[in-house]
């Protein structure tokens, strides 16, 4: 479209849509100036990380806001180092520098994609640890009544995938996170890849260095094949639905929630509908993780990405009658989709 500006490079699924306007900010006056000048005109606002758990479906009407406010600015005491971080700041680049610093508690969730403002979002996970053990605080920005607030650890509402955030992002602007780490450095290894890992021997550095070669074995690198990690998020169920499954299922692979619930494996309920490596035009299934749908030369447009997404859901829910969500946040013209619209 004319004098619109191109996305391919914004988002890590590679979808060539484009923008009305994307602007940089780097502090908190900008973003709030740039985000009332759209509104005052009438037209919607995306403030964007890395573009690394989105899927664009189409152009946007808009303005994107690149979100680069950075900073990081570490405190201690006998106990604890405490780091408030920009959330303009790279998440992988964050975890890397307390590490060369020997702070350690963020080894597991190294070579997440994305920047520190999304963190929070979707609570961001991986091999036994959530950004909620860690998060002391959120700071965001009301954008309607351009006051900044404090979300306290208890107040942000963490879960599974989830956060007083996820639907709140017409509303708030994220723009800092506060960490706390313990100076007891305990290394977390229950996650199955790294149980033979010595608690008592292991260093930080090499838990880092070991989360980098599971991930690389299994998870694509957005800059040769396009993608936004695990598509869909692993469905929790109730037990009584998780024994009805395992009764015909014997070797159903799950999790036991504090709750009572039961959380799936969407990736193994994929790959048991016969639908690991599948291609489908230039969309696919990635053939070393069912849970990862793939832009494979970056040539696929989003509708292409999502109706694979919509016939995995159906095929998933006509053998198991389990109802997978998407993680990953479909954006349309005019902003976010429901994936209610999608999947029905
Ligand atoms: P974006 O995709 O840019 O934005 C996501 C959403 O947040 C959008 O709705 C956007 O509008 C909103 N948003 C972003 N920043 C702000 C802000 N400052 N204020 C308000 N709203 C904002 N996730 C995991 O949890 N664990 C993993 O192990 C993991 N592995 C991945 C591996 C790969 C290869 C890829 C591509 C993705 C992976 N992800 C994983 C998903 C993704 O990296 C995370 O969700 C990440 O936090 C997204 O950050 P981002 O900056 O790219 O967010
Ligand atoms: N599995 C299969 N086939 C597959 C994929 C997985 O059978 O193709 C089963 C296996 O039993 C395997 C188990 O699922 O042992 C778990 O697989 P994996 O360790 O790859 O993790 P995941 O549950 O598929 C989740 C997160 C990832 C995170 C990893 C590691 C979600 C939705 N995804 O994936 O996060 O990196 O655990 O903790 O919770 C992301 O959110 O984008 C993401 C990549």
């Amino acid at each position: 479209m004319k004098n619109y500006i191109q996305l391919k490079s914004l988002n890590t699924f590679s979808i060539d849509v484009c923008a009305k306007h994307v602007v940089t900010v780097h502090n908190e006056c900008a973003l709030l100036k740039f985000w009332k000048k759209a509104d005052n005109k009438g037209q919607p606002v995306l403030i964007l990380g890395d573009g690394s758990n989105i899927l664009f479906l189409e152009n946007y009407i808009g303005t994107i806001l690149l979100n680069r406010i950075k900073g990081i600015f570490i405190t201690e005491n006998k106990m604890t180092w405490r780091i408030h971080v920009g959330a303009g700041e790279k998440w992988h680049e964050l975890v890397t520098y307390t590490i060369n610093k020997n702070i350690p508690g963020l080894e597991n969730l190294a070579y997440i994609p994305g920047y520190v403002g999304a963190a929070p979002i979707q609570n961001i996970g991986a091999y036994g640890v959530e950004l909620s053990q860690i998060c002391e605080y959120v700071d965001v920005i009301d954008l309607y009544n351009e006051k900044k607030i404090r979300f306290f650890h208890a107040e942000c509402n963490f879960q599974y995938r989830d956060s007083i955030f996820r639907n709140c992002l017409k509303k708030y602007a994220i723009v800092s996170v506060g960490l706390k780490l313990n100076k007891k450095w305990k290394p977390v290894l229950d996650y199955h890849e790294l149980i033979h890992l010595n608690k008592n021997r292991v260093t930080p550095r090499q838990v880092f260095n070991f989360i980098n070669i599971i991930r690389r074995k299994k998870l694509p690198d957005p800059m040769s094949v396009g993608n936004a990690g695990s598509f869909f998020k692993n469905p929790v169920v109730d037990i009584n639905i998780a024994r009805c499954l395992f009764q015909i299922y014997p070797n159903m692979p799950y999790y036991s929630q504090k709750d009572g619930k039961i959380k799936l494996l969407a990736g193994w309920l994929i790959e048991r509908c016969h639908l690991k490596g599948c291609v489908f035009g230039e969309a696919a299934i990635y053939s070393k993780q069912s849970l990862v749908l793939i832009n494979r030369r970056k040539i696929a447009t989003g509708t292409e990405i999502a109706a694979l997404a919509l016939f995995i859901y159906n095929q998933v829910a006509d053998k198991f009658n389990v109802y997978l969500q998407p993680e990953v946040r479909l954006i349309g013209n005019y902003g976010e989709i429901s994936p209610k619209k999608l999947f029905i």
